[in-house]
């Protein structure tokens, strides 16, 4: 396996094509960006169309207060622009009209169709006016719940350009979890689509939204529009499908194809300032209640821009890959935002790695000669295991830079991913950032920065980390401590919707003057960094982010249940998964029909993929003698590792043996 100390060399001969082709030259760059952080993106925004001109003495004054620290983050405000315009019209105007701006891959691999730069314009228009026929207005929220379709990518671009916001959750969300988010952002109108297909699985994505909508309603929240695409009847189904009737409600429900096709293809843009919100995403956080993460105009537009040429590397005549799904972040500022303000071509695919074959990626890789592959390292060990022979079917040789996101990626499937899929000549960026951060803030450059597998290596332009330990002292040279940030940089969000108290205290407080990821890191006597992971109550499930806090309290909700503790476990495909000690109340009893019920309870309330992989019986749990659970020792229960360390301010240690003894038989 390799170590710290493997290194391997990015091929020469793609780095002397490379936007940055040395690290002489990254460094150069870095330096300006944090020196004279003015001029770096000032020359960055002239290639963007601002409607009202950056007043760049303002900029430069107001911009860069850090002593503040980046609480008070603005960029270019007073300048006014509007996303879409610029990733679609000034594109258009530019030569791209008839560039593919997305090849859609259905489910089933003979559903296929692309789109232009021109047509998307014009389609993301005549959503626009649909909206506005709605009465959707600049600062309104819109709901959207939506599947791999191009309607998802008009449905974001429509909101900006009328300067609605969108508020997006990744359609494997339950109803509750659903229902929850668009009452905390006050969304009138949902967009949707009747299902999908993924693999031979439908996904009754409007039973979802109305079950979602009927608990807003009784909470005092009302959805008056949903909008449904109709998907299903131009999906190609599995022979056994079931029939599905789309529960529509006259008055609140339309179908876009009754309203979409007549709307007018010409839509004038609303004029954003540089700070007005552009779209909110929910994350989880360490409390139970999720985040409404806000991220602005005209700094994230300059981010999300930049990234992606650089750490990407993309060039004009280049076919890009995401697999992410639009529902998280990744899904926004890379396949969405970024690949379109570079004009980009991509793809999107609507289904599973795994349908109709394992090998569905590297055929759709091939399909489309693609050249820029990202995804995470969940898929990455999910998709080892089917072997090596059905990737050699395939003619990968288009790759050229293979991304990972979303957890720290193991050495194992990095080289996996380096070897089998890259055939040792193409560059893995490991990219860490959060939904929190609008994009790559730690990331290695393709063709230039020699590769660690597993480290997430250097800062991108503007962004300045930190380490520190728990006292706040910062850690120079090699060490371990918490993961910060100290000046803003573009795209970190601003605020949390509607709570900038809690975007003070969870991201601000711990250390203040700095951004507090909730990650550690790991510096080594190369100066690389190595994300270690978190250091907060969070664990991360196949990427998707989630607290104990929140799993607890739904556990809790059992009336059998009268405690709950939740700690992850390491996972050899899903990197994390959830490990959960219950004590029951007097009269219930532990067997399978209570596990049952309490997987079940969390599928419904959070979601399939937070289901839990053990649930252990744990008459008490270790406690401080303040009362404070300890999952550090729960932690090593879950790990079978009876090396715990001091316990000598657990109340009762005798508990701690009744629960290595008893772990179940799936531990
Ligand atoms: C958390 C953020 C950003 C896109 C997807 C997740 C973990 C993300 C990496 C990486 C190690 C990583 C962190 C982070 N994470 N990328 N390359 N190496 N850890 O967005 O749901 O906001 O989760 O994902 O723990 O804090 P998110």
């Amino acid at each position: 396996m390799p170590s710290e100390k493997s290194i391997f060399l990015p091929n020469p001969d793609m780095a002397r094509d490379c936007y940055v082709n040395s690290l002489k030259q990254y460094k150069e760059m870095y330096k300006k960006s944090i020196d004279n952080p003015e001029e770096f993106w000032g020359e960055i925004s002239r290639d963007f169309h601002w409607e009202t001109p950056i007043d760049f003495n303002r900029f430069f004054r107001y911009n860069f207060d850090i002593t503040k620290g980046p609480v008070f983050t603005k960029w270019l405000d007073g300048a006014t622009t509007n996303i879409s315009y610029n990733l679609l019209d000034r594109n258009v105007q530019n030569g791209n009209g008839n560039k593919i701006a997305f090849y859609w891959e259905g489910n089933h691999p003979s559903n296929q169709k692309s789109i232009t730069y021109a047509e998307l314009l014009g389609e993301v228009c005549r959503f626009a006016n649909v909206l506005k026929s709605k009465n959707v207005q600049k600062g309104d929220r819109v709901a959207v719940y939506m599947p791999m379709i191009l309607e998802a990518i008009v449905t974001m671009l429509a909101c900006t350009r009328i300067g609605a916001i969108h508020s997006l959750v990744f359609a494997g969300f339950s109803s509750d979890s659903f229902a929850e988010r668009i009452t905390d952002c006050k969304a009138r109108v949902l967009v949707t689509a009747d299902g999908a297909w993924r693999g031979e699985k439908l996904i009754k994505l409007k039973t979802i939204c109305n079950q979602a909508m009927d608990i807003c309603q009784q909470k005092g929240h009302t959805v008056d529009t949903c909008i449904v695409v109709s998907h299903l009847q131009r999906s190609v189904t599995p022979a056994s499908a079931p029939k599905y009737e789309t529960p529509m409600r006259d008055c609140r429900d339309i179908w876009w194809h009754d309203i979409v096709p007549k709307a007018s293809t010409k839509c004038q843009p609303e004029w954003m300032d540089a700070e007005d919100p552009l779209f909110m995403l929910y994350t989880s956080g360490s409390t139970g209640k999720p985040k409404g993460v806000l991220h602005t105009t005209g700094g994230y537009l300059l981010y999300a821009a930049t990234t992606f040429k650089y750490v990407f590397d993309y060039k004009p005549q280049d076919v890009y890959w995401c697999t992410a799904d639009i529902g998280w972040i990744t899904g926004h500022t890379y396949v969405v935002y970024g690949p379109l303000a570079n004009a980009a071509t991509s793809v999107i695919y609507e289904g599973t790695p795994f349908y109709p074959g394992n090998d569905r990626l590297w055929e759709i890789v091939d399909k489309y000669k693609v050249n820029q592959f990202y995804t995470a390292p969940t898929a990455i060990r999910a998709l080892m295991k089917f072997g090596d022979d059905i990737v050699k079917k395939h003619d990968l040789s288009s790759l050229r830079i293979l991304g990972s996101v979303g957890e720290p990626i193991n050495p194992e499937a990095w080289l996996w991913y380096y070897k089998l899929i890259g055939k040792e000549k193409c560059s893995i960026v490991d990219t860490f950032w959060q939904t929190e951060t609008g994009g790559h803030v730690l990331t290695p450059l393709p063709g230039v920065t020699p590769m660690k597998p597993g480290a997430a290596s250097f800062p991108f332009f503007g962004v300045q980390p930190v380490l520190l330990d728990e006292c706040g002292k910062e850690i120079k040279g090699e060490g371990e401590g918490y993961l910060v940030f100290s000046r803003p940089w573009p795209g970190l969000m601003r605020t949390l919707f509607n709570n900038h108290d809690r975007y003070e205290t969870t991201y601000f407080s711990k250390f203040p003057g700095y951004y507090c990821t909730g990650d550690g890191a790991r510096r080594d006597s190369d100066g690389y960094l190595w994300v270690t992971g978190r250091v907060d109550d969070m664990l991360n499930v196949s990427g998707h982010l989630m607290s104990t806090a929140e799993v607890e309290s739904l556990l809790t909700e059992h009336k059998s249940v009268s405690e709950a503790a939740v700690v992850s476990k390491p996972h050899p495909i899903k990197g994390e998964c959830l490990y959960c000690f219950i004590t029951i109340t007097e009269d219930a009893v532990y067997n399978d029909k209570l596990l049952t019920e309490l997987k079940q309870l969390i599928r419904e309330r959070i979601g399939p993929f937070a289901q839990p992989d053990v649930i252990q019986n744990a008459p008490a749990l270790p406690k401080t003698r303040s009362g404070k659970i300890m999952r550090r020792i729960l932690r090593k229960i879950a790990q079978n590792d009876k090396d715990i360390g001091d316990i000598s301010t657990l109340a009762d240690g005798g508990v701690v043996d009744l629960l290595f003894k008893t772990r179940p038989a799936n531990a």
